[in-house]
């Protein structure tokens, strides 16, 4: 399977480290953040990876990573002009994508758990999407999942009163169809379209999965967030490197 990962956006939360860099290529303890998303792809056997970013920073991008052969794998690079949502740059990966199920994952996600069997799970299932679902503290920050009798029944955009506590991780899993629904959805109240609009048309004709998801797991693209990612890698390198 392909796998797309997302580093457009101008990290306005992230304000001023992000005045003269893109958020995905801040420091998490020793890496920059998109080396974490991009394992999370390779670890679970996805080699040939689109990179979707904009703005100023593109070429730091194709400077720090390559062709992909340090990593063992293949890197091919969109621009994106602006914004307008997670939908509009994974719009951009149609024609990498082709007729193939492909993953997407956010570039600010750095999580702990190798999903390579979520991934294969989704590859021989008939669905045509599928999330992943952490319980958290405070689902208003993220895309939350409403589920009945292990039945997902819909999601919302940072709601400001969430029915559940699954919030839906920046890992998308999704059929070509989803560059089909991109074009019909409409922009929500901040004016962007929404990743949970997507699967929406996916839950309505009964065509999406999910997966509850346990390890750390964690959006970077907030100043509290980016260091409780920084503290996680830090220990994990020091229990790493004590072996
Ligand atoms: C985005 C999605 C949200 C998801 C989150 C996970 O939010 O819109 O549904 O839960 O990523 O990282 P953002 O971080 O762009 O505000």
């Amino acid at each position: 399977m392909k796998g797309v990962i997302l580093c457009g956006g101008s990290g306005t939360r992230l304000s001023p480290l992000t005045e003269v860099t893109n958020k995905h290529l801040l420091p998490v303890f020793n890496k920059p953040m998109i080396y974490y998303p991009l394992h999370t792809l390779i670890d679970a056997g996805i080699k040939d990876i689109l990179i979707v970013t904009g703005g100023k920073n593109v070429g730091d991008f194709l400077r720090l990573l390559g062709s992909g052969r340090d990593w063992g794998a293949r890197f091919t690079y969109r621009c994106q002009d602006g914004s307008g949502g997670i939908p509009v740059a994974l719009g951009l990966a149609k024609e990498f994508v082709g007729n193939e199920k492909f993953v997407c994952i956010l570039g600010d996600n750095i999580m702990e758990k190798n999903i390579q069997k979520e991934v294969n799970d989704f590859s021989n299932s008939k669905k045509g999407a599928k999330i992943l679902l952490q319980k958290v503290y405070d689902p208003e920050r993220f895309g939350v999942a409403e589920i009945k009798d292990d039945k997902l029944l819909a999601t919302y955009e940072k709601p400001s009163k969430p029915v559940t506590d699954l919030a839906i991780l920046g890992v998308y899993m999704f059929d070509d169809k989803v560059f089909d629904i991109i074009p019909k959805l409409r922009p929500s109240k901040r004016r962007e379209l929404e990743i949970t609009g997507v699967i929406d048309h996916y839950i309505e004709n009964d065509n999406v999965d999910y997966s509850i998801i346990d390890g750390f797991w964690i959006d970077a693209g907030t100043f509290d967030s980016l260091f409780k990612a920084i503290l996680f890698i830090s220990d994990k390198e020091k229990n790493d490197s004590s072996i």
